[in-house]
Protein backbone atom coordinates (compact mmCIF):
# COMPACT_ATOMS: atom_id res chain seq x y z
CA UNK A 1 0.00 0.00 0.00
CA UNK A 2 1.30 3.62 -1.27
CA UNK A 3 0.42 6.73 1.24
CA UNK A 4 0.18 10.04 -0.32
CA UNK A 5 -0.67 12.91 1.62
CA UNK A 6 -3.00 14.93 -0.27
CA UNK A 7 -2.56 18.04 1.99
CA UNK A 8 -0.47 19.32 4.68
CA UNK A 9 -3.36 18.79 7.02
CA UNK A 10 -6.24 16.95 6.29
CA UNK A 11 -6.81 13.75 3.25
CA UNK A 12 -4.12 11.00 2.19
CA UNK A 13 -5.31 9.10 -0.87
CA UNK A 14 -3.73 5.51 -0.98
CA UNK A 15 -2.96 3.09 -3.55
CA UNK A 16 -2.05 -0.68 -4.26
CA UNK A 17 -4.99 -1.78 -1.39
CA UNK A 18 -8.37 -3.13 -2.40
CA UNK A 19 -10.87 -2.51 0.35
CA UNK A 20 -12.95 -5.66 -0.29
CA UNK A 21 -9.67 -7.36 1.22
CA UNK A 22 -9.98 -5.67 4.27
CA UNK A 23 -13.29 -7.79 4.77
CA UNK A 24 -11.32 -10.79 5.86
CA UNK A 25 -7.68 -9.50 6.72
CA UNK A 26 -7.48 -8.21 9.97
CA UNK A 27 -4.08 -6.46 9.69
CA UNK A 28 -4.80 -4.13 6.72
CA UNK A 29 -8.16 -3.46 8.57
CA UNK A 30 -6.29 -2.30 11.62
CA UNK A 31 -3.84 -0.59 9.46
CA UNK A 32 -6.51 1.74 7.31
CA UNK A 33 -8.57 2.25 10.99
CA UNK A 34 -5.17 4.00 12.48
CA UNK A 35 -4.21 5.59 8.84
CA UNK A 36 -7.94 6.88 8.74
CA UNK A 37 -7.98 8.39 12.49
CA UNK A 38 -4.18 10.40 11.55
CA UNK A 39 -5.20 11.74 8.18
CA UNK A 40 -9.14 12.08 9.12
CA UNK A 41 -10.39 11.29 5.30
CA UNK A 42 -9.18 8.58 3.14
CA UNK A 43 -9.03 8.49 -0.64
CA UNK A 44 -8.99 5.74 -2.85
CA UNK A 45 -9.51 5.08 -7.01
CA UNK A 46 -10.92 1.76 -8.48
CA UNK A 47 -12.61 0.17 -5.59
CA UNK A 48 -14.95 -1.79 -8.12
CA UNK A 49 -16.26 -4.06 -5.30
CA UNK A 50 -19.90 -5.34 -4.94
CA UNK A 51 -22.57 -3.52 -2.78
CA UNK A 52 -22.34 -6.12 -0.31
CA UNK A 53 -18.45 -5.81 -0.19
CA UNK A 54 -19.14 -2.60 0.52
CA UNK A 55 -21.77 -3.33 3.26
CA UNK A 56 -18.98 -5.77 4.78
CA UNK A 57 -16.09 -3.52 4.54
CA UNK A 58 -18.23 -0.92 6.35
CA UNK A 59 -19.86 -3.08 9.01
CA UNK A 60 -15.77 -3.92 9.90
CA UNK A 61 -16.00 -0.14 11.60
CA UNK A 62 -19.24 -0.81 13.65
CA UNK A 63 -23.13 -1.42 12.73
CA UNK A 64 -24.31 0.73 9.87
CA UNK A 65 -27.75 3.26 10.36
CA UNK A 66 -29.98 4.21 7.73
CA UNK A 67 -31.22 7.98 7.47
CA UNK A 68 -34.83 8.62 8.47
CA UNK A 69 -34.99 11.31 5.16
CA UNK A 70 -32.59 9.57 2.45
CA UNK A 71 -33.73 6.34 1.31
CA UNK A 72 -31.56 3.42 1.42
CA UNK A 73 -30.89 0.54 -1.34
CA UNK A 74 -33.07 -1.91 -0.59
CA UNK A 75 -31.17 -4.78 -0.83
CA UNK A 76 -28.59 -3.28 1.42
CA UNK A 77 -29.74 -2.27 4.13
CA UNK A 78 -27.52 0.74 5.89
CA UNK A 79 -26.49 1.33 2.05
CA UNK A 80 -27.62 5.25 1.83
CA UNK A 81 -28.44 6.52 -1.92
CA UNK A 82 -27.26 9.64 -2.69
CA UNK A 83 -28.45 10.30 -6.07
CA UNK A 84 -29.07 13.12 -8.01
CA UNK A 85 -30.47 13.54 -10.89
CA UNK A 86 -32.12 15.76 -13.84
CA UNK A 87 -35.47 14.52 -13.77
CA UNK A 88 -36.09 14.82 -10.01
CA UNK A 89 -36.08 18.33 -8.18
CA UNK A 90 -32.73 19.45 -6.79
CA UNK A 91 -32.37 19.15 -2.88
CA UNK A 92 -30.07 21.12 -1.11
CA UNK A 93 -29.00 18.81 1.61
CA UNK A 94 -25.56 17.85 0.89
CA UNK A 95 -23.64 21.88 0.09
CA UNK A 96 -23.45 23.05 3.57
CA UNK A 97 -21.03 22.36 5.90
CA UNK A 98 -21.93 19.75 8.12
CA UNK A 99 -20.50 16.39 9.90
CA UNK A 100 -22.75 14.08 9.34
CA UNK A 101 -26.29 13.38 11.67
CA UNK A 102 -25.25 15.33 14.57
CA UNK A 103 -28.80 15.45 15.69
CA UNK A 104 -28.57 12.00 16.81
CA UNK A 105 -27.49 11.37 20.66
CA UNK A 106 -24.91 9.15 19.33
CA UNK A 107 -23.68 10.54 15.56
CA UNK A 108 -21.97 7.98 13.06
CA UNK A 109 -18.48 7.50 13.74
CA UNK A 110 -17.72 7.51 9.95
CA UNK A 111 -19.15 6.70 6.45
CA UNK A 112 -17.53 4.82 3.41
CA UNK A 113 -18.83 6.76 0.83
CA UNK A 114 -18.29 5.52 -2.84
CA UNK A 115 -19.21 7.01 -6.05
CA UNK A 116 -21.11 5.14 -8.58
CA UNK A 117 -21.96 7.84 -11.32
CA UNK A 118 -20.44 11.38 -11.58
CA UNK A 119 -20.28 14.29 -14.01
CA UNK A 120 -17.38 14.64 -16.19
CA UNK A 121 -16.53 18.24 -14.22
CA UNK A 122 -18.16 19.39 -10.69
CA UNK A 123 -19.34 17.47 -7.68
CA UNK A 124 -16.31 17.57 -5.78
CA UNK A 125 -16.59 17.01 -2.33
CA UNK A 126 -14.36 19.11 0.18
CA UNK A 127 -13.71 17.85 3.99
CA UNK A 128 -12.22 19.91 6.96
CA UNK A 129 -9.99 19.16 9.77
CA UNK A 130 -11.64 20.16 13.12
CA UNK A 131 -9.87 19.59 15.50
CA UNK A 132 -6.59 21.85 13.76
CA UNK A 133 -10.01 24.09 13.22
CA UNK A 134 -9.98 24.09 17.37
CA UNK A 135 -6.70 24.05 17.83
CA UNK A 136 -6.02 27.51 15.56
CA UNK A 137 -9.26 29.05 17.57
CA UNK A 138 -7.86 32.31 19.48
CA UNK A 139 -6.98 31.39 23.25
CA UNK A 140 -10.07 33.76 24.53
CA UNK A 141 -12.42 32.20 21.96
CA UNK A 142 -11.36 28.65 23.48
CA UNK A 143 -11.87 29.87 27.06
CA UNK A 144 -15.36 30.95 26.09
CA UNK A 145 -16.42 28.29 24.52
CA UNK A 146 -15.03 25.74 26.95
CA UNK A 147 -17.70 24.35 28.57
CA UNK A 148 -20.43 25.63 26.16
CA UNK A 149 -23.30 23.11 24.74
CA UNK A 150 -25.29 22.94 21.47
CA UNK A 151 -28.51 21.87 20.13
CA UNK A 152 -28.18 19.85 16.90
CA UNK A 153 -31.55 19.75 15.05
CA UNK A 154 -33.10 17.59 12.55
CA UNK A 155 -36.35 19.51 12.09
CA UNK A 156 -34.51 22.54 11.45
CA UNK A 157 -32.29 21.12 8.64
CA UNK A 158 -33.77 18.04 6.89
CA UNK A 159 -37.60 18.89 8.45
CA UNK A 160 -37.71 22.62 7.00
CA UNK A 161 -39.00 21.80 3.68
CA UNK A 162 -41.64 19.65 4.99
CA UNK A 163 -45.50 20.39 5.67
CA UNK A 164 -45.88 21.07 9.61
CA UNK A 165 -47.19 17.89 10.27
CA UNK A 166 -44.80 15.42 8.68
CA UNK A 167 -42.14 17.89 10.43
CA UNK A 168 -43.62 17.74 13.90
CA UNK A 169 -43.19 14.31 13.89
CA UNK A 170 -40.18 14.15 12.52
CA UNK A 171 -38.87 15.87 15.35
CA UNK A 172 -40.88 13.60 17.42
CA UNK A 173 -38.97 10.66 16.29
CA UNK A 174 -35.63 12.52 16.01
CA UNK A 175 -35.64 15.51 19.39
CA UNK A 176 -32.60 17.80 18.90
CA UNK A 177 -29.67 16.31 20.70
CA UNK A 178 -27.71 18.47 22.78
CA UNK A 179 -23.53 18.13 22.44
CA UNK A 180 -20.59 19.61 23.52
CA UNK A 181 -19.41 22.42 21.32
CA UNK A 182 -15.55 20.92 21.78
CA UNK A 183 -15.98 17.11 22.12
CA UNK A 184 -12.71 15.25 22.81
CA UNK A 185 -12.01 12.25 20.03
CA UNK A 186 -12.56 9.15 21.53
CA UNK A 187 -9.04 7.44 20.03
CA UNK A 188 -6.42 10.27 19.16
CA UNK A 189 -7.76 12.74 22.40
CA UNK A 190 -7.54 15.47 20.06
CA UNK A 191 -9.72 18.48 20.85
CA UNK A 192 -12.53 19.33 17.94
CA UNK A 193 -14.63 22.19 17.59
CA UNK A 194 -18.30 20.11 17.14
CA UNK A 195 -20.87 22.85 15.71
CA UNK A 196 -21.64 23.05 12.00
CA UNK A 197 -24.83 23.33 9.51
CA UNK A 198 -27.30 21.18 12.20
CA UNK A 199 -26.32 23.27 15.17
CA UNK A 200 -29.54 26.24 16.13
CA UNK A 201 -28.44 27.17 19.19
CA UNK A 202 -26.14 27.05 22.46
CA UNK A 203 -28.03 25.48 25.00
CA UNK A 204 -26.31 27.19 28.16
CA UNK A 205 -25.20 30.17 26.79
CA UNK A 206 -27.45 32.67 29.59
CA UNK A 207 -25.30 32.92 32.11
CA UNK A 208 -25.05 35.29 34.54
CA UNK A 209 -21.08 36.09 33.61
CA UNK A 210 -21.71 36.33 30.41
CA UNK A 211 -24.93 38.54 30.38
CA UNK A 212 -26.11 41.46 32.40
CA UNK A 213 -29.90 41.66 30.87
CA UNK A 214 -32.28 38.89 28.92
CA UNK A 215 -31.58 41.15 25.60
CA UNK A 216 -27.95 40.67 25.70
CA UNK A 217 -28.22 36.99 24.89
CA UNK A 218 -29.00 36.66 21.66
CA UNK A 219 -26.83 39.22 19.55
CA UNK A 220 -23.80 37.50 21.75
CA UNK A 221 -24.53 33.83 21.37
CA UNK A 222 -25.69 34.15 17.77
CA UNK A 223 -22.49 36.04 16.68
CA UNK A 224 -20.17 33.48 18.04
CA UNK A 225 -22.02 30.56 17.11
CA UNK A 226 -21.29 31.92 13.61
CA UNK A 227 -17.71 33.15 13.76
CA UNK A 228 -17.59 28.76 14.78
CA UNK A 229 -19.46 27.47 12.21
CA UNK A 230 -17.70 29.42 9.62
CA UNK A 231 -14.06 27.97 10.84
CA UNK A 232 -14.88 24.68 8.52
CA UNK A 233 -14.87 27.28 5.51
CA UNK A 234 -10.88 28.07 5.98
CA UNK A 235 -9.29 26.43 2.78
CA UNK A 236 -6.27 25.98 5.02
CA UNK A 237 -8.29 23.28 7.18
CA UNK A 238 -9.68 21.53 3.81
CA UNK A 239 -8.88 19.33 1.14
CA UNK A 240 -10.79 18.96 -2.14
CA UNK A 241 -11.70 15.35 -4.12
CA UNK A 242 -12.64 14.98 -7.27
CA UNK A 243 -14.73 11.89 -8.14
CA UNK A 244 -14.33 9.45 -10.77
CA UNK A 245 -16.49 6.04 -11.22
CA UNK A 246 -15.60 3.69 -7.99
CA UNK A 247 -13.53 6.25 -5.94
CA UNK A 248 -13.98 5.90 -2.23
CA UNK A 249 -13.30 8.42 0.64
CA UNK A 250 -13.06 6.96 4.01
CA UNK A 251 -13.80 9.77 6.40
CA UNK A 252 -14.01 9.80 10.29
CA UNK A 253 -16.83 11.87 11.30
CA UNK A 254 -15.64 12.89 14.95
CA UNK A 255 -12.81 15.06 13.74
CA UNK A 256 -14.64 16.50 9.83
CA UNK A 257 -16.80 18.24 8.08
CA UNK A 258 -17.48 17.71 4.52
CA UNK A 259 -19.57 19.82 2.01
CA UNK A 260 -20.67 18.23 -1.56
CA UNK A 261 -20.24 21.15 -4.03
CA UNK A 262 -23.37 20.80 -5.93
CA UNK A 263 -22.46 22.81 -9.13
CA UNK A 264 -23.38 20.39 -11.61
CA UNK A 265 -27.28 20.30 -12.09
CA UNK A 266 -28.33 19.15 -14.87
CA UNK A 267 -25.79 16.18 -14.59
CA UNK A 268 -26.46 12.88 -12.81
CA UNK A 269 -24.49 11.74 -9.73
CA UNK A 270 -24.60 8.69 -8.05
CA UNK A 271 -22.99 7.97 -4.47
CA UNK A 272 -24.12 5.40 -2.30
CA UNK A 273 -23.07 6.25 1.33
CA UNK A 274 -22.18 3.60 4.64
CA UNK A 275 -22.81 5.43 7.53
CA UNK A 276 -21.27 3.72 10.73
CA UNK A 277 -22.98 4.22 14.06
CA UNK A 278 -21.10 6.07 16.30
CA UNK A 279 -20.39 7.15 19.94
CA UNK A 280 -21.85 9.85 22.71
CA UNK A 281 -19.58 13.05 22.09
CA UNK A 282 -17.86 13.98 25.75
C1 LIG B 1 -22.66 13.53 2.44
O1 LIG B 1 -22.88 14.73 2.67
O2 LIG B 1 -22.64 12.71 3.35
C2 LIG B 1 -22.40 13.07 1.03
C3 LIG B 1 -21.25 13.76 0.41
C4 LIG B 1 -21.25 13.64 -1.09
O3 LIG B 1 -22.28 13.29 -1.69
O4 LIG B 1 -20.21 13.92 -1.68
Amino acid sequence: MRIHQLTCNIGAELSGVNLADAIHDDGLFLELRSLLVRHKVLFLRDQNFSRAEHVAFAERFGALEDHPVAGSDPEHPGLVRIYKQPDQPVDRYENAWHTDATWREAPPFGCVLRCIECPPVGGDTLWANMALAYEMLPKHIKEQIADLRARHSIEASFGAAMAMDKRLALKAQYPDAEHPVVRTHPESGEKVLFVNAFTTHFSNYHTPDRVRFGQDANPGAADLLRYLVSQAYIPEYQVRWRWQPYSVAIWDNRSTQHYAVMDYPPCHRKMERAGIIGDKPY
